[in-house]
């Protein structure tokens, strides 16, 4: 008998006869974290898992089995456990404010194919998203923004909006009743603007600065020669950590230019001082003064693996690997102990569309590329950058069913089945989007055709190119 579960679980064994439809639930700390067994017999099903979050596992297991077998689930034993701790996916409330009700539709489908780690991006160039009790401004001036210019797209009226500290805690609590950890991430020391059109005595210049209407990297960062940078920093953590309780904290450090830390007095002070002797080293230094803090309340740090460039990281951050690799920096920080996880933007970037990162891509993903060693690989993550997301349909159909690939792949890791085989099974349980409020891309989608996945590209890449003209991309980067 095919069993039709997303994630496939690691190990079955079928009985006689159906179960009889009375459950039991218990937590044995024996069993792995994540892991649990289901058993139905004809005595009833019994679900047991490792921690709260296992069984919430068990449960989605549960109803996925009753989806199949409506009439009752045959006599049958499974024991599962994931492949990789992180299961990540990525949603961006700066570039566009999504609400609660939205998240919470999307946390339900993640967790029902048992993801399990939300990275919430909630502060960028383009709006601040979180009520601050020391810096109040940052909600009040740094969560609006002038307009909305991504892409082709043109509209001149102010938007934006923020979570209050209730709703936040609300809805990390009820992601934590889903078996899932909200990862928030505050973009340090680039992508900053909305926080220095709030406070831009925070910058090198001290000079206005507008929250971005556009995709950008921008040149106006935090300085890291002030002393005062890092107190309010730690003030600002400080306060974000009463809200946030999973054991990490994102710090960001990606495109990060340092074009005006080389015209800084203070930068420029603060590098002799220590005897750096590159740009690169003093995001280095900038970074581990906010792990250090970040580890003294109990937190690891992730980073972007740009951030990592001038090393001088602590092993104890995790790097999120997204963009190539410079000067061996990567191998430098496995050297001494660090770890990753993998999100290379093909085919993890589900802001792309299908025609470029289609479903079978994200399945395939590798986990065991030749650039790290494997030990050091925590799992991986898909991403929803949403300069050009507006609505919450486009955010679903981008999302789903690709986070579902994701699922999979980081819960059976080396075990995963043909693409044809999983391919089946999702278009078999695909009407549970439907009744999830999910509108999830159809199956005609997932895997475009060479003409329509030149099309699609075509279109994205119109995008791309109606910004690109203002930023010579080139050169930013190379001052990353
Ligand atoms: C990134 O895509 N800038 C991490
Ligand atoms: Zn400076």
């Amino acid at each position: 008998m095919e069993l039709n579960l997303i994630p496939r679980p690691r190990s079955v064994a079928f009985g006689e006869g159906v179960a009889a439809d009375m459950v039991t639930k218990s937590v044995e700390g024996a069993l792995p974290a994540e892991g649990y067994r289901l058993e139905a017999t004809k005595n009833g099903i019994v679900l047991t898992a490792g921690s709260k979050q296992g069984l919430v596992w068990a449960e989605h297991t549960l109803a996925q089995l009753r989806r199949q077998f409506p009439e009752g689930i045959p006599c049958l034993r499974i024991e599962d456990a994931p492949a990789y701790p992180w299961r990540a996916f990525h949603i961006d409330s700066s570039r566009h404010m999504r609400s609660i009700g939205e998240l919470k539709t999307i946390v339900d489908a993640a967790s029902f194919f048992k993801l399990n780690t939300l990275h919430w991006h909630i502060s960028d160039d383009q709006g601040w998203r979180i009520e601050c009790k020391a810096f109040p401004k940052l909600h009040e001036l740094g969560a609006y923004r002038n307009g909305d210019h991504f892409g082709t797209y043109r509209s001149d009226e102010k938007e934006g909006g923020y979570y209050t500290r209730e709703e936040v805690k609300d809805f990390v609590a009820y992601c934590a009743g889903k078996g899932i950890q909200v990862v928030p991430e505050i973009d340090l020391p680039g992508h900053v603007s909305a926080i220095l059109h709030a406070y831009p005595h925070l910058s090198c210049r001290e000079e206005p600065v507008e929250v971005v209407t556009k995709a950008a990297i921008t040149t106006e960062i935090l300085c890291a020669g002030k002393e005062e940078v890092y107190t309010f920093l730690e003030t600002l953590l400080g306060e974000l950590l009463e809200l946030f309780p999973a054991p990490w904290f994102h710090i960001g450090g990606d495109e990060a230019p340092k074009t005006r830390w080389a015209e800084c007095p203070c930068c420029q002070a603060k590098m002799k001082e220590l005897g750096l002797n590159s740009h690169r080293q003093l995001q280095g230094y900038f970074s581990s003064r906010i792990v250090a803090f970040l580890r003294k309340h109990g937190r690891r740090a992730i980073m972007w693996n740009d951030g990592a460039y001038g090393g001088g990281i602590d092993p104890s951050v995790v790097l999120q690997v997204w963009f190539p690799d410079r000067d061996g920096a990567l191998d430098a920080h496995i050297a001494k102990g660090g770890q990753v996880y993998l999100s290379p933007v093909v085919p993890c970037y589900c802001d792309y569309p299908y025609g470029e990162h289609p479903v079978k891509a994200v399945y395939q993903l590798d986990l065991n590329p030749d650039y790290v060693n494997h030990d050091t690989v925590l799992g991986g993550e898909c991403l929803t950058w949403a300069e050009f997301i507006r609505s919450p349909e486009r955010l679903q159909e981008l999302a789903f069913p690709r986070f579902t690939a994701l699922a999979e792949a980081l819960w059976l890791g080396d075990d995963r089945d043909d693409y044809a085989n999983f391919r089946a099974r999702l278009e078999n349980i695909f009407p549970v989007f439907g009744e999830m409020g999910i509108r999830a891309t159809p199956a005609e989608g997932w895997d475009p055709e060479p003409e329509e996945a030149k099309r699609q590209s075509r279109e994205f890449r119109l995008q791309f190119e109606a910004e690109s003209e203002n930023q010579d991309y080139d050169a930013l980067v190379a001052a990353m």
